[in-house]
Formats: C-alpha cells, structure tokens, sequence
C-alpha cells in the first residue's frame, strides 16, 4: 500500500495518517515531522527548515526531494507507506515518480476559509496526537501518553496565513496532476474525523 496524503495545511492529513497507519501497519513519513526532527535536534538541515517552515516557506527542493528519497529507501518502506505532505509542489511530484511506485493519491478537502481556525487552535503531543483547543475543556495533557500539549510555532495567524497561500499556488495543482495519472480520491474532510477515516478506507 504506497499512498499519498494530500490536502491544505489543517486539513486533517496528520490526523488520518497516524489511524491509517496503525491500521494498515505501514510508516508514516511526514516531511513536517522529519524537519521538525532535524530542528528540535539542531541538525544543519534543521537549521535550514527552519528559516522556511517559521516564515511559512517551503523548504528548498533539493533538501526535501533527498529526505523522503532517503526514508523510503527503509526496509519498512518496503511493503508500503503513507506520505503526508509530500510531494507539494510538481518538481516534486515528478522527482517522486522516478523513485517510487504511489498507487493512490487521498486528497483531503475542506474549504480554506475553515483553515485557519483548525491550524490557530491545534495543540499537539510529542507522541504525534493533535488536538483542538475546542474539545479539549480546559485539559493541557494529551489523553493517549499523558504529555503536556504544545502549540507549533508556524501555528499562528501570519504564517499560517502564508501556508495557505502557497499550498493554493505550488500544492493544489498537484490535483490535476495525480487526476490525470489516474491515481486521484477526494475526501470530503470537513466531517468528524471518524467518518472521514470511514470514507478513507472505503476509497482504499
Ligand atoms: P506540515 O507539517 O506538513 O504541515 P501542513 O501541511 O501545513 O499541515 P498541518 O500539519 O498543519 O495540517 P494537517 O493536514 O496534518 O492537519 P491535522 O491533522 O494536524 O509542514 C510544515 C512545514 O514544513 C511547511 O509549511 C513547509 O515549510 C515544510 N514542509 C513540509 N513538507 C514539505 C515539502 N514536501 N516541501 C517543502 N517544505 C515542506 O489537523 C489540524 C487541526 O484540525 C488539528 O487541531 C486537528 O485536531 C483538527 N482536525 C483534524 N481533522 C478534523 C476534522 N475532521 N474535523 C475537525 N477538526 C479536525
């Protein structure tokens, strides 16, 4: 199962990917994560990320492409993956066509104007659950581990903001492409989370 997570920033791709890949017992490779890896770790491509991802940018091509080429060259990658945001923008996409076989492509969509409040109110935990502010009644420890909760540093208004702009720009015509190719699913995200995991599945 070799599957592609697309959708805006909030759109829910994080969300579904860490129940799809505990169902399907397959890595979830998020570029986001690894970046923000790199940047709790202080790596030199840390370094770099992080001048984009704190401006809302994305990080440069020639880093990216070699990450996800290098983490799914893993043998746990063998039998399959799910990519949660990548590829997004078309060099990447293209560059991914040359090293990996996807069979499908979920796009995850809900209207952007409903983005903002879902990234602004996300509270997340190291062990990879999100949260929002508005279910969570006031609690400030993730209900799975315990851990307190945190809020992501490109999670305010301005640079969110500016993700939304160049997902509109470099990631969505990456619809049309993954259409043409014949690999295309589109999920309606703005649904609770349980059935918009159901009509993954289904469309699995
Ligand atoms: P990344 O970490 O990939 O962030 P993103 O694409 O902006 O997506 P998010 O993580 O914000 O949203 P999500 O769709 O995962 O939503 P979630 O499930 O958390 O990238 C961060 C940065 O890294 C980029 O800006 C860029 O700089 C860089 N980068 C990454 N990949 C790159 C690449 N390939 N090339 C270059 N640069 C790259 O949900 C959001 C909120 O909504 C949560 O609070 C959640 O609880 C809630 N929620 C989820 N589903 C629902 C629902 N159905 N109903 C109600 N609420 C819901």
């Amino acid at each position: 199962m070799k599957i592609i997570l697309l959708g805006a920033p909030g759109a829910g791709k994080g969300t579904q990917a860490t129940r799809l890949a505990e169902k399907y017992q397959i890595p979830h490779v998020s570029t986001g994560d690894i970046f923000r890896a790199n940047i709790k770790n202080a790596t030199p491509i840390g370094v770099v990320a992080k001048s984009y991802i704190d401006k809302g940018q994305l990080v440069p091509d020639e880093v990216t492409v070699e990450i996800v080429k290098q983490r799914l060259a893993e043998s746990d990658c063998e039998k399959g993956f799910l990519l949660d945001g990548f590829p997004r923008n078309t060099f990447q996409a293209e560059e991914l066509d040359k090293f990996a076989s996807v069979e499908k492509v979920v796009n995850i969509n809900v209207d952007t104007t409903k983005l903002v409040k879902r990234i602004t109110g996300r509270r997340v935990c190291q062990c990879g659950e999100s949260y929002h502010v508005d279910f969570l009644n006031g609690k400030t420890d993730c209900a799975k581990c315990g851990k307190t909760l945190y809020q992501r540093a490109d999670d305010n208004e301005v640079t969110v903001k500016e993700r939304l702009s160049v997902y509109e720009k470099q990631t969505a015509p990456l619809i049309d492409y993954y259409e043409k190719a014949g690999k295309l699913v589109t999920i309606n995200g703005d649904q609770n989370i349980d059935k918009v995991f159901e009509d993954i599945i289904s469309s699995l």
